[in-house]
């Protein structure tokens, strides 16, 4: 099977963690898009999502899906996202798609994360993929100082302003042994908005596309 086969076959896992008649968190990426697309032929069975980025949005008001305002809704049974990379404990990067802010924010809302991912995001140790992380744009300098400082190396990812109007960096080699710790570091500084380790919001399960199948994890 593709990679995108794999991502298509978890898609359509995660409907199984659909609520039906509740809201539904819908998260940001290649991934989710086909669990939007499953989510279409079930629509009839819950009254609505609440999106985690503009393009989410946009695919599923084309199903004919009902979105609602984060702010409209007080919980969630369930948030339905992909990561760049999930180790065995459930602590994920994401942000690939630059939509870390929002999906960070839905997620909060949640009291389950189903992380939805092909077998390739599966790591021991998370830090090979560049870290995403949304800052306020005069903050960059300063904050890329700080990264270096832990060793890694931030760029700005060019051409992309997010969804709420910031600049995003792309950090390479850093050691994120203590994703929780690393989390709440980073949180600290001034003008970052979001940093792309979900150690706070980690999954609660993983459905994990493979050449055998959907393998669930269970954290
Ligand atoms: C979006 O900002 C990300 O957090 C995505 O969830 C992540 O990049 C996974 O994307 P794919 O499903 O496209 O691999």
């Amino acid at each position: 099977m593709t990679q995108d086969e794999l991502k298509a076959l978890v898609g359509r896992a995660a409907l199984e963690h659909v609520v039906p008649g509740q809201l539904v968190g819908v998260g940001t990426g290649s991934t989710v898009n086909h669990f939007i697309d499953a989510l279409a032929g079930i629509k009839d069975r819950f009254p609505g999502a609440v999106s985690s980025s503009a393009a989410s949005t946009e695919r599923l008001r084309r199903h004919g899906i009902p979105v609602f305002e984060a702010g409209e809704v007080q919980r969630l049974p369930v948030y339905i996202d992909g990561a760049d990379e999930i180790d065995h404990r459930g602590f994920m990067v994401k942000g690939g798609g630059a939509a870390l802010t929002r999906e960070k924010i839905v997620a909060d809302l949640a009291q389950r994360f189903v992380c939805i991912a092909d077998e390739s995001k599966l790591v021991d140790r998370l830090g090979r993929y560049p870290l995403p992380v949304e800052v306020i744009a005069m903050a960059v300098s300063q904050v890329a100082r700080r990264f270096a400082a832990l060793g890694g190396s931030a760029t700005v990812r060019a051409d992309v302003i997010t969804d709420n109007g910031h600049t995003l960096l792309d950090v390479r080699g850093l050691d994120i042994a203590d994703p929780l710790a690393m989390e709440a570091e980073i949180n600290q500084w001034p003008g970052v908005v979001t940093v792309g380790i979900f150690a706070r919001h980690r999954a609660s399960v993983c459905l994990l596309g493979t050449a055998l199948g959907v393998r669930t994890l269970v954290f």
